[in-house]
């Protein structure tokens, strides 16, 4: 009885500071999700930074909130989507799209890195449908909606966006970042990467075996070019899973035949930077994810000469290592915990300075 009573009031003392920090934002007395503050950040239409035009706004798919930024050339969107200049009257268009999904929280969601059209491919994020803003939702390595997380991300790509812009549907590339990286290598490439002939996937600061059946190996594994992209003090977690997803993938390519030239020519690997979770540039998470970003092309696009620039110490910015010989990747130091960095979410509106 004593112990119990003790026990709940520690359980009190412990909530309270969160439940305060949650209920700056919203005021009233409920905790504020990530997600619902998240919804104050207007949607709309907005300038990008190389002068593309951005369109911010949430779409129901199977009945989960999708909301999008998509960045394009104004002249690309669908005359039908209500952006200013917008001149495509055909949903098959000429250039590429490269979606990406953030990690645990939401900030490359709010950051865009991937907003500047790069080598004729526009960039897309997707938030996701989560109370956290995790992809996949669940917690730590353990997505439990993985499936239904994945389905939305690909129905939303098939038949939400032709809506809204014109894009090259056999150019459709994918950035994952932390929790998204768990998403994308978990479930969306197994169950749904057979819609995406020829694609690209950067995988930053996050990997997991495939957590559900394949679909369709024999065509995705000889098509499909993957990155790996890490760092030498992970998340202690991730310095498992990230080795378990090398393998896991470079075994299913062998399966369907390809030999060591072909796995290394389309699977490939890095984490020489120092730095911890995502901090690719040896620096910080936002501006780690930015610089993989910066050069996603190099990396996983067609003719990309794997180099990136701004990568942290002592990495060379080549990070195009074949997997084959390099599933085992060495790692110094890493949180034990699965944070979310506490710069995670910059992008929450607060009454501090
Ligand atoms: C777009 O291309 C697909 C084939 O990829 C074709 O089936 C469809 O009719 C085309 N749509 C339009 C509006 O041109
Ligand atoms: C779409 O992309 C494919 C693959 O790169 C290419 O063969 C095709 O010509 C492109 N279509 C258009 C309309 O640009």
């Amino acid at each position: 009885m004593y112990i119990f009573a003790f026990l709940s009031l520690l359980a009190v003392t412990t909530a309270f500071p969160q439940r305060r920090g949650g209920n700056r934002n919203g005021g009233g007395g409920q905790r504020t999700t990530a997600q619902q503050q998240a919804a104050q950040i207007p949607q709309g239409v907005s300038q990008a930074a190389d002068g593309s035009t951005i369109l911010d706004d949430t779409v129901n798919v199977n009945g989960l909130p999708i909301r999008f930024r998509v960045s394009a050339p104004a002249d690309q969107f669908m005359a039908a989507s209500g952006v200013q200049g917008a001149a495509a009257t055909s949903p098959n268009g000429t250039m590429g799209i490269n979606v990406l999904l953030h990690g645990d929280g939401g900030q490359s969601f709010f950051d865009f890195p991937n907003q500047n059209v790069q080598a004729n491919t526009m960039g897309v994020a997707l938030l996701a449908p989560d109370p956290n803003l995790f992809w996949g939702g669940g917690q730590g390595l353990q997505r439990t909606d993985g499936v239904a997380h994945a389905q939305a991300v690909n129905d939303f790509i098939q038949t939400e966006l032709p809506q809204r812009v014109a894009f090259n549907n056999s150019q459709v590339f994918f950035t994952g970042v932390s929790g998204g990286s768990l998403l994308m290598s978990g479930f969306f490439i197994p169950a749904q990467m057979q819609n995406y002939p020829n694609s690209g996937v950067l995988l930053n600061c996050g990997g997991l075996p495939p957590q559900v059946d394949f679909v369709n190996a024999a065509q995705v594994m000889p098509q499909t070019t993957i990155h790996f992209q890490s760092t030498q003090s992970e998340l202690q977690n991730l310095q498992q899973s990230i080795p378990q997803a090398v393998t896991a993938y470079e075994q299913l390519a062998a399966q369907q035949g390809l030999n060591t030239d072909q796995i290394n020519t389309l699977q490939t690997v890095d984490n020489t930077p120092a730095g911890g979770h995502c901090e690719f540039d040896g620096q910080d998470f936002s501006s780690g994810i930015q610089v993989m970003a910066n050069s996603y092309s190099n990396i996983v696009q067609p003719g990309g000469n794997g180099q990136v620039t701004g990568l942290g110490a002592p990495s060379n910015g080549q990070v195009r290592t074949g997997v084959v010989g390099n599933e085992n990747l060495q790692f110094v130091g890493g949180q034990k915990r699965w944070v979310v960095p506490s710069d995670v979410r910059r992008w929450v509106v607060t009454e501090d300075p």
